[in-house]
């Protein structure tokens, strides 16, 4: 007879082909810890509703902190002959030879595969955003540190990727952070709903040993009870949300690399990547490539990808289990697996990163001044579509008489354009006045950057 869980109703051999095709141990075995964790509660359920005594139950605990040790000392040994389905099928096989089947069979009683891999998948999940939420608030924070220490830098601001206006390199470096707080909130938004227990929905009708529920969803660390069992067993929602969360995060993590890769060039050369996070050319000796931001920028694709491959996967499937669901595991791990690590790589580069404050101020020119000038005529009382037209007209005169920017054209010619110039004109040609007339609220002057600042602090806490 067959050893596989559901022997018992099948003689025929299976396809060899079939096993591999089926199995999931190879990637669902890191939810060990999930499972034996699940196995444990289940069993104090069980006790507290009589299925079994105080003795069986100390050995099934008893029995699953073996087989823990055993995954944790690297030394479980998945069965060879393929029958090690999946992690739930070879923990309980494990511990069966540890402790007796007599006992050991009896863990399973009212459970389902069903509801058991919604709650490891759950507990595992869980962790693993805690995780990614440790490295999210390190990104954040090399952001801020950095905001506040180059808080006088200045350098262009771009529409179109054109020159337009002067702002704090501080401003861009906040404006990247309060992405990645947003993305903070998220997750744990995120992270409640993952946090909810389907431990007791059985296959799919409900337990019918009354287990008490909210005292597995309390020994579990759930933060409630998944109301309908059917639902319970089916709901990869949480999934789902956690890739389209990743594939947000993965978006800004692209824009944020590609803004970089734009500033690295030779062209720009306001910032400049540290050897950590850059490759050289196996070709051209002198090349130095951004090849961690391209890579960031890259892995977007695959963690959206990964997303909208599971919900075609979850489109169209009948109500509660499918073997379908078994989908699941392998887009989510890569997809936490990836955010993880791009989260990590992108803190290193940013906070690794040289800038070059003189290239940045540099590269600043008078023309992104002309909004100034023209603010200037509004404030003499001149309406505003009037002043762009003036202060547009100062741009071209500057060039045909061959000036370096408009502030050379002096009172004279100024006054010539419109009588409202007056001497105090000069002020406007002034970077650092620019940045700190734009002072209300989400400006790049310095007190709106040092509120975006506390504000993101208060964030990541
Ligand atoms: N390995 C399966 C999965 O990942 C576990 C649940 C199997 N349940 C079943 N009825 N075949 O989905």
């Amino acid at each position: 007879a067959s050893t596989k869980l559901w022997g018992g109703r099948f003689t025929g051999k299976v396809d060899p082909l079939m096993t591999v095709y089926n199995e999931s141990i190879h990637y669902d075995k890191r939810m060990h810890t999930a499972d034996t964790l699940g196995s444990t509660a289940y069993a104090k359920a069980l006790h507290h509703r009589g299925i079994i005594n105080a003795h069986e139950c100390a050995e099934i605990i008893r029995g699953l902190a073996l087989v823990e040790q055993e995954w944790l000392s690297g030394t479980f040994v998945i069965a060879s002959d393929g029958t090690d389905e999946d992690i739930h099928t070879a923990n309980e096989r494990r511990l069966g030879e540890l402790i007796g089947r007599e006992i050991a069979g009896k863990l399973h009683t009212g459970r389902s595969r069903n509801d058991q891999v919604a709650t490891d998948m759950r507990i595992w999940l869980r962790a693993a955003l805690d995780e990614i939420e440790g490295a999210l608030v390190e990104l954040v924070k090399a952001h801020v540190g950095r905001a506040e220490m180059e808080m006088d830098v200045l350098m262009p601001g771009y529409t179109h990727l054109q020159r337009a206006q002067p702002i704090r390199w501080s401003h861009w470096v906040m404006g990247q952070a309060s992405y990645f707080a947003s993305d903070l909130e998220r997750l744990r938004q995120v992270r409640k709903r993952v946090n909810q227990c389907p431990l007791g929905c059985g296959a799919l009708a409900g337990n019918p040993f009354e287990v008490d529920r909210e005292f597995l969803a309390k020994e579990l660390g759930f933060e409630g009870v998944i109301g309908n069992s059917m639902v319970g067993v089916a709901d990869r929602d949480f999934v789902v949300e956690t890739m389209m969360w990743g594939g947000l995060l993965m978006g800004h993590i692209s824009r944020w690399a590609e803004d970089l890769i734009i500033y690295s060039t030779q062209e720009f050369g306001f910032v400049k990547l540290a050897d950590a996070y850059s490759t050289g050319s196996s070709l051209m000796p002198q090349k130095k490539n951004p090849d961690s931001l391209e890579l960031l920028r890259g892995k977007s694709g695959r963690v959206f990808g990964q997303m909208a491959g599971f919900m075609y996967t979850l489109k169209g499937l009948p109500s509660t289990y499918n073997k379908d669901l078994q989908e699941d595991k392998e887009p989510l791990f890569d997809c936490t697996r990836t955010l993880l690590d791009s989260i990590q790589i992108a803190t290193g580069v940013l906070s690794t990163l040289a800038i070059n404050p003189e290239k940045m101020r540099g590269a600043l020119t008078m023309d992104m001044l002309a909004t100034d000038l023209a603010d200037y005529l509004v404030r003499k009382g001149v309406p505003f579509r009037e002043t762009h037209h003036v202060s547009g007209a100062a741009v071209r005169m500057a060039e045909d008489l061959h000036l370096n920017g408009i502030d050379e054209l002096g009172l004279e010619r100024l006054k010539g354009l419109r009588g409202e110039f007056e001497e105090d004109v000069a002020m406007v040609f002034d970077f650092e006045t620019s940045v700190e007339r734009r002072a209300a609220i989400g400006g790049t002057a310095r007190k709106c950057v040092l509120a975006q600042i506390e504000e993101v602090k208060k964030v990541i806490g």
